[in-house]
């Protein structure tokens, strides 16, 4: 295992991921996490993040110093290379010029690090600061233009520096300098698999939950299809899954979540018919937030009502992700800023009072989705796109209605069955049709139409932080507005949402 130390860098998540890409497991902890602390957890490396500071702030994120005399190897990135350099004696300065983008980087001497690397390589610099003049204690093993030191290496300690960003992927060979440095230099062997960690939680569910009944909430999504999977796995019919039909889910997907369900685990399946509640509780309401509001606590009042009905119940299984427990905190050495999006609908209360089950909490989205297809759900469940926990309301703009509803579910179904058929579905990570709240003029035959337009957003993204608007090809965009308005009644303009997160936001509510 490696412990990568954050220091703030919008790459932190990244450097573990990439590591965990080399069959190793990387765990994210607070860059101030004390030497004793990790000499307990036992990694085989560390690596120090990037972050936002200069080693020379008042308030510069440090280490304790004593990381550095564990005789565990420790390659810092950027700002982590900085701050080890500093500790051990080296100056820091401000560079000339910064150096940020590509820069063409050259290799000096042998070095572990660099083994099957080429001589140069392109290399993602992003810094202002970089390590001065080197003392004997230090040597440079690679260079750019302007930064001398661009990679360094302790002359006695198993201890490495690169300024440039080995996990983004404008490195060249950035995948493979961490391949180096985990399994060479650290001496991981590269055995930690998804499958190992099935097996483990399995386990750990069947010692933990023993003869009590687990309930899970489905969504339809690949997180909560995957737990559920899991646990059935672990203990079968102990398992009662719920699936609240809010009205608000795309076409068909209440029935094919509940046959996925039935047909392939042995799931006591609850279907909540909360249809009519929800519309009539959202009447008349065009505010996107109290749309939220209604929609998360009529949930948590559906759920409760069904879960009492539940005898024997003790467990409530959730599919909480590495990311949310990194990003609230929530994990025991984890990093302390709260990022925590605004995204908690469809989350469940602590006053439920039931125990927690999380096997999902040291995962990434796309281990997840790993995970499922060793599981044996179907590839179709498990890349379906995100959808939010307020569903179809917050893409229904203005009033919601179940005609409206209906109209945004037919275009919806459209566009998927096209990106589909264009082999596009999964080169966009989101794709969804929003109904906006006006009517535009139209001509159909010999007569003046007044109907609704619809706006169709597909995205690009790597984490739904950022994210780019997907550069259809002409033809499916045109086929995709063509069908819509031909067959869906009630719709007669399309348009195509080419806005980028930021500044827009992926929904439109
Ligand atoms: P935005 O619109 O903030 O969306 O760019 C980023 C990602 O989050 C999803 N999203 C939500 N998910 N409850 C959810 O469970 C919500 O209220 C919510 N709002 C947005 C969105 O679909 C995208 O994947």
């Amino acid at each position: 295992m490696i412990l990568v130390l954050d220091f703030g860098s919008q790459t932190t998540q990244l450097i573990a991921r990439r590591v965990r890409e080399q069959n190793v497991l990387a765990q994210i902890v607070r860059h101030d996490v004390s030497a004793e602390r990790i000499r307990e957890r036992n990694p085989r490396g560390l690596i120090l993040s990037g972050g936002p500071s200069s080693v020379y702030d008042d308030s510069a994120p440090g280490i304790d110093p004593d990381i550095l005399k564990l005789g565990i190897p420790v390659l810092g990135i950027c700002y982590g290379m900085q701050i080890c350099c500093q500790l051990l004696g080296e100056t820091i300065q401000a560079a000339d010029s910064g150096e940020f983008g590509r820069s063409p980087c050259q290799v000096e001497t042998d070095s572990p690090l660099f083994r099957s690397v080429p001589e140069t390589f392109t290399a993602w610099m992003s810094h202002g600061d970089q390590v001065g003049a080197l003392s004997s204690d230090f040597q440079a093993i690679a260079s750019t233009e302007t930064c001398p030191n661009a990679a360094v290496r302790h002359v006695r300690l198993p201890i490495y520096g690169l300024q440039f960003h080995p996990e983004v992927t404008h490195t060249d060979f950035g995948g493979q300098v961490l391949k180096n440095f985990v399994r060479d230099i650290c001496g991981c062997e590269g055995t930690w698999r998804i499958r190992s960690l099935i097996d483990r939680q399995i386990q750990e569910i069947r010692d933990r939950v023993g003869s009590d009944r687990v309930i899970c909430g489905l969504s339809g999504g690949v997180d909560s299809s995957v737990v559920a999977a899991l646990i059935s796995q672990a203990i079968g019919d102990q398992l009662s899954c719920i699936l609240v039909d809010n009205g608000l889910l795309r076409r068909g997907e209440r029935e094919q979540v509940a046959e996925e369900f039935t047909k392939h685990f042995s799931t006591d399946l609850h279907v909540v018919d909360a249809r009519r509640r929800f519309l009539d509780e959202l009447r008349g309401v065009t505010d996107p937030q109290e749309k939220r509001k209604i929609i998360g606590r009529v949930f948590i009042d559906c759920f409760r009502d069904e879960a009492e009905s539940i005898p024997n119940a003790r467990f409530l299984a959730q599919g909480t992700l590495y990311p949310d427990v990194i990003e609230s905190g929530a994990s025991q050495d984890g990093p302390a800023e709260t990022i925590k999006s605004h995204h908690n609908v469809g989350g469940l209360p602590e006053e439920l009072g039931f125990e927690l089950i999380e096997p999902l909490r040291d995962l990434f989205k796309d281990e997840v989705r790993q995970m499922g297809l060793e599981l044996g759900l179907p590839e179709k469940l498990v890349w379906r796109h995100p959808f939010p926990g307020p569903g179809l309301a917050v893409r229904c703009l203005g009033e919601i209605t179940e005609e409206r509803l209906e109209i945004i579910r037919e275009a919806d179904a459209i566009l998927v069955e096209e990106l589909h058929q264009a082999g596009l579905y999964r080169e966009v990570q989101q794709a969804f049709v929003v109904l906006l709240p006006v009517q535009s003029v139209g001509v159909m035959g010999d007569g003046r139409t007044y109907e609704n337009v619809a706006a169709v957003r597909a995205v690009q993204t790597d984490d739904f932080m950022t994210a780019d608007w997907f550069d259809f090809p002409h033809d499916v965009l045109r086929r995709i507005s063509t069908r819509i308005i031909n067959s869906v009644r009630g719709i007669n303009r399309v348009v195509y949402d080419v806005s980028s997160k930021p500044p827009a936001t992926i929904e439109w509510e």
